[in-house]
């Protein structure tokens, strides 16, 4: 007589992997029934920590790092609908991909649909099931307008300096702009919707509005633990404190494999420090101060207006908890404002107050670690992404193009080493 399926699964595992089955869910070593492991180096060309950090924060460094390349399996929490298992698969050593999330929208023209009940599980492609969850969510078929767009998971170095940065800086560049009526940048203002957030670098509390956004492409969040709450939910399906619900789902599955949340509040912190520890990738001598081979790319790309939405500074908060970023000028190359680009990047994805054709100026970090340019890495060269501003930049592409051909090429060459 054959035992039952659940019997002879039971009955065939080794005591030690059902040792490892039952291992604290912040084990780094893999559960049996976990998927196999996504190879990735720990050690990459740009995923160095801060330099001048304290042992303390070296330390968060390294644990950050672990945790940043756990892979989660169902019986982490893995579930019902996810879309990778780590955040690696996205985030590969701290760069840019190599995995991407899809989006989807009905879109009426140029403008999202009013109508939107094609999409009952949200705009987010969520194409892997695990833990009871049957069936993923994918672009339904047959619906007329439906749009799709690709979002390449950006690098997440450099992420502290953006945290840091004063919010008096953004909102004085935002009224720079609007006095001066060239670009017209402005501040994402987003509710803060984590619920039990820790007030080491914050304290916002839950329902709390008119914050900044600066993370995401759209700017749609305000701190980096609420990223990294919203990045273990939203891709990985890994509930937390901060985001203790499964996303809806096809199947009505609101638990996983793993009881209640899956993580504690310190697996979302160290993973939001990770993000603000690792550096900038160190960049050629020359190019922070315009000087040397640089002068030219630095002049040209100042006066063809580059610099209003690629603001190449700005000035960190004296109070932030990590000593070397505080009241700093924080070279990012972004006023971290929203622009619309127009109709050639349109995604039609509404992000909190951003529209289908909005986006934050990317920050211009580590560029020639990219493989590719842009939100979905259409643009192979840094002249290719040039080229697809449009909307508020087109005046600053109409002026780059008519510079001198090694002039433009100074330009091109000085981003990339930025
Ligand atoms: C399936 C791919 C994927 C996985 C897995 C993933 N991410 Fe991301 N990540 C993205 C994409 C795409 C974006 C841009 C999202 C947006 O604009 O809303 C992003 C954005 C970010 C940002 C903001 C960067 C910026 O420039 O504002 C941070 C921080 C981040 N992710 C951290 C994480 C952490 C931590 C994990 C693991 C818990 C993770 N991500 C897992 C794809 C992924
Ligand atoms: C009106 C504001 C604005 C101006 C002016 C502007 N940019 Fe951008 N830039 C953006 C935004 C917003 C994005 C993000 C677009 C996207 O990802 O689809 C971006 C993206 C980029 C990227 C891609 C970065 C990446 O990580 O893939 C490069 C390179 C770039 N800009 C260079 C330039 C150069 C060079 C100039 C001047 C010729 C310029 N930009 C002018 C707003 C601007």
């Amino acid at each position: 007589m054959e035992p039952s399926t659940s019997r002879r699964a039971g009955a065939t595992v080794p005591p030690v992997l059902l040792l490892l089955a039952c291992a604290a869910p912040d084990d780094t070593r893999l559960a049996p029934e976990d998927p196999a492991p996504v190879v990735q180096p720990a050690e990459g060309p740009a995923n160095a920590p801060i330099a001048g950090l304290s042992a303390e924060w070296q330390d968060r460094y390294e644990d950050g790092y672990r945790a940043f390349e756990l892979i989660y399996g169902p019986s982490r929490g893995l579930g019902p609908t996810y879309i990778n298992t780590t955040c690696v698969s996205c985030h590969a050593g701290a760069q840019r991909g190599p995995d991407v999330v899809t989006k989807m929208v009905v879109m009426d023209g140029d403008e999202p649909a009013a109508d939107q009940s094609a999409l009952p599980w949200g705009n987010t492609v969520r194409e892997n099931v695990a833990a009871g969850g049957e069936t993923p969510i994918l672009p339904p078929e047959g619906v007329e307008g439906l749009f799709l767009s690709v979002r390449i998971g950006p690098a997440v170095y450099g992420r502290g300096y953006i945290e840091a940065v004063a919010d008096s800086e953004i909102e004085r560049v935002e009224a720079e702009q609007a006095a001066a009526g060239v670009v017209s940048g402005r501040i994402n203002r987003i509710t803060f919707s984590a619920t039990d957030a820790d007030s080491e670098f914050h304290d916002h509390v839950a329902g709390e509005t008119g914050l900044i956004g600066r993370f995401g492409l759209k700017a749609r969040v305000a701190t980096l633990d609420e990223f990294a709450a919203d990045a273990l939910v939203g891709d990985m399906s890994i509930t937390s404190p901060m985001r203790p619900t499964e996303h809806p789902n096809p199947d009505g599955v609101t638990d996983d494999n793993h009881d209640g949340v899956d993580v504690t509040l310190d697996t979302v912190n160290v993973l939001a420090d990770f993000t603000r520890l690792v550096d900038i990738p160190p960049r050629p001598e020359g190019i922070l101060t315009g000087e040397g081979d640089a002068a030219i790319g630095a002049a040209r790309f100042a006066a063809v207006g580059c610099d209003l939405c690629h603001v190449p500074t700005l000035r960190t908060r004296a109070d932030y908890p990590i000593p070397p970023l505080a009241d700093i000028d924080a070279p990012i190359y972004s006023d971290l404002l929203l622009h619309d680009l127009g109709v050639l990047l349109i995604d039609g994805i509404e992000d909190g107050d951003a529209t289908g054709t909005e986006w934050r100026t990317a920050p211009l970090l580590g560029l020639s670690h990219h493989a590719t340019f842009l939100h979905d890495g259409r643009a192979e060269t840094v002249g290719e992404a040039i080229a697809a501003h449009g909307g508020e930049a087109a005046f600053s592409v109409t002026a780059f193009d008519a510079l001198p051909a090694d002039e433009r090429a100074a330009v091109e060459g000085y981003v990339l080493a930025l």
